[in-house]
């Protein structure tokens, strides 16, 4: 009879009895221990590594002899020579049960690899992604029993991995015999299994071990700009982010301009879409270029967008969406091959997934936001704005979630402001103005100085100063209102009514001088009537979004707001509520989440599972249609002053005085300083 003896994993704390000479891989897999292998315990791969410890255990009953393993063998040292391995360690595949024994895995042995996201919250996401690399050694072809090379590689995956049913396209097909050849009759294939997939797909195939990587992108495709990260399939690391304009710009610069660009223009969509997918293209070599790999191993894409973006990339007249009821063509996530939408600088036999849309109006960006803020399983109530061209706004907890989107506008991206630009070096993206002189000081990207300390234009003249970015601008207006520069209802005052040269005339309006360098040939940086007016608009439908929503749900404050979006991570809490954009609440109940619609992406691409839970979210969320509800244009209205014309804020006024100053010199309707006309709604 053979003995048996008792093997302890931590972390997991699983524990069984295994007979002498049993594996530990073996006992792993037995107990579902999470213990990695991609070469199928060849002693190849070393990714099964384990740390054994010997000595007295009370806590798990165990005393570990010296010899509770069997010794050092031949492959784990050609292993450890050839790559090197931290002493203490063994393979997982080589070391045999000889007595009790309590076996650590560390992290990096784990399949499903937990990765702590950089994003303000401490959560971490679990290694799970849809493709994977496995080892296998394939049958030699046998004359009496013959069957193609297919056949035997897939009854090598079942019989060594339990993958079955495993389908190959033409291109995979094409390299097979070589690889398999050359290999000496050992393959790895990349091998993609989605969660509603009955079959696994061969990605592609290599002779012999390849652990060369794969890779995935999260693009998070909004109207104004395409956000990509590169994440190793392997690990979930982010080896690059990278982005790009969207080239529908050029159609009209919000969705609804292109629903009407696409409905005036025969095969205007058609237009859209080719010039989207040529961007996704050239940002797929560009981030590739970055990250020093081939764009040959990227396997798999994952879309954010909303749902007029989402149309047009998948190639669908987005006509529907720009009337009511609204009607997507599907909601539902798709599983598609990334040829079939002309996103040809990938592997060609890549994979995309696209988040599904919660409603018309409502679209997989707002749901990967909901997949990375969670708010569904948040005890308090919060508030979650995704600042971008279009709006998505979340508001909830664990009983109810509501979301909507509300249609801002490119302000708050920098577009449509007079020295507005990208984040980029260059872009002034914070600013402070004395309340006493209004003289400015400003930073820009690329530079820690700011304009008022020494060595500032040397740190800044590789870029030069060229103009204002998103987090900015809103810091320039929100400051401008406390300087005393800006009235209630977004006036400019003159040099005469401000008492600062900086406030020139402009047409009929005033406009602020932020830094002039004109006369040497530079730019002359403005805020400018038409700047404030734009970002009133813009911060006016983020309000009245949040403001719908929090009427639906019967409240008049939100315990907690988190402002996401691109430049998301830049916005200074107490400038957004200067402004207005967001609903009063104490500072410290303000964060940032960073893009939390392209880390939605991001986990949507690592973590399969997170596939299931999305599209069970987008069914529990409450849509609100900001389109067809008229409180929203009572919101919209009120919400145009700076902070808000009939809304307190209580927690702002704890921390900021505003100047209550009025450049109105007519009375009236303050729309211009000279004029009067009626205000737009
Ligand atoms: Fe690959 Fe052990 S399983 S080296």
């Amino acid at each position: 009879m053979t003995d048996t003896h008792l093997v302890v994993f931590t972390p997991s704390g699983k524990r069984g009895q295994f007979e002498t000479g049993t594996p530990i891989l073996t006992a792993a897999r037995q107990l579902g221990v999470d213990l990695d292998s991609v070469c199928g315990g060849r002693g190849i791969c070393s990714k099964c590594q384990i740390t054994p410890s010997f000595g007295e255990f009370p806590k798990h009953g165990v005393t570990a002899e010296p010899d509770a393993l069997s010794d050092w063998n031949a492959v784990e040292q050609r292993y450890k020579d050839k790559r090197g391995m931290i002493d203490g360690r063994r393979l997982g595949c080589q070391a045999t049960v000889q007595g009790d024994i309590v076996v650590d895995v560390p992290p990096e042995s784990q399949v499903h690899k937990q990765v702590v996201r950089k994003a303000a919250s401490d959560r971490v996401m679990t290694m799970d992604p849809a493709t994977k690399l496995y080892f296998v050694k394939v049958q030699e072809p046998d004359m009496h029993e013959p069957s193609g090379d297919l056949e035997r590689l897939a009854a090598a995956l079942k019989a060594e991995w339990d993958v079955a049913d495993v389908a190959a396209s033409l291109s995979v097909l094409s390299k097979l015999q070589p690889a398999l050849r050359k290999g000496g009759w050992e393959v790895t294939v990349a091998l993609h299994k989605g969660h509603r997939d009955t079959q696994s797909r061969i990605l592609d195939v290599w002779p012999g071990y390849y652990d060369g990587g794969i890779y995935g992108m999260a693009i998070d495709l909004g109207s104004t700009t395409i956000a990509a990260h590169l994440c190793d399939l392997r690990d979930g690391s982010v080896l690059a982010s990278s982005g790009v304009m969207n080239p529908q710009i050029r159609f009209g610069e919000d969705l609804m301009s292109r629903v009407s660009y696409a409905m005036m223009n025969p095969g205007g969509d058609q237009d859209m879409t080719s010039a989207v997918r040529e961007a996704i293209n050239g940002l797929t070599h560009t981030i590739a270029t970055e990250a020093l790999i081939d764009p040959n191993l990227i396997f798999e894409t994952v879309f954010v967008c909303n749902p007029v973006m989402h149309h047009l990339l998948l190639g669908i007249d987005p006509v529907e969406l720009g009337q009511a009821p609204f009607a997507l063509t599907t909601s539902e996530s798709l599983s598609l091959d990334a040829r079939d939408l002309g996103l040809t600088a990938m592997n060609q036999t890549a994979r995309v997934f696209v988040l599904p849309c919660i409603a018309g109006h409502v679209g997989a960006d707002a749901a990967a936001v909901a997949l990375s803020e969670q708010p569904g399983q948040s005890d308090d109530l919060v508030l979650i704005v995704d600042v971008g061209t279009n709006a998505e706004i979340l508001l909830g907890n664990r009983d109810r979630v509501l979301a909507c989107s509300s249609p801002t506008g490119p302000a708050f991206e920098g577009a449509q402001i007079s020295s507005g630009q990208r984040a980029a070096p260059g872009a002034i993206e914070r600013i402070e103005i004395d309340p006493v002189t209004k003289e400015p000081r400003f930073q820009v990207i690329g530079s820690q100085l700011w304009s008022d300390e020494d060595g500032f234009m040397e740190s800044t003249q590789a870029s030069g100063i060229t103009g204002i970015c998103g987090s900015g601008i809103i810091e320039a207006v929100a400051e401008m209102r406390m300087a005393g520069l800006l009235d209630p209802s977004g006036l400019i005052g003159s040099a005469d009514q401000t008492g600062t040269w900086r406030c020139i005339p402009e047409g009929r309006t005033n406009a602020y001088v932020i830094y002039d360098a004109s006369e040497t040939g530079g730019p002359k940086i403005t805020v400018t009537q038409g700047d404030i007016r734009a970002i009133q608009l813009a911060k006016s439908a983020l309000y009245a979004g949040a403001r719908l929503l929090m009427d639906d749900m019967g409240v008049e404050t939100v315990d907690r707001v988190v402002l996401a979006g691109a430049f998301g991570a830049h916005i200074s809490s107490k400038h957004a509520m200067v402004l207005g954009m967001i609903p009063d609440a104490p500072l410290s109940a303000v964060s940032s989440a960073g893009n939390a619609a392209g880390t939605g992406a991001r986990i949507a691409l690592c973590n399969i599972g997170s596939r299931k839970d999305i599209e069970r979210t987008v069914r529990e969320i409450t849509k609100v249609e900001t389109a067809i509800e008229p409180k929203f244009q009572e919101h919209f209205v009120n919400a145009n002053a700076l902070p808000h014309a009939t809304d307190p804020f209580p927690e702002l006024s704890k921390i900021v005085s505003l100047p209550d100053v009025s450049f109105n010199t007519k009375g009236g309707d303050s729309d211009t300083g000279g004029r009067r006309r009626r205000r737009r709604a």
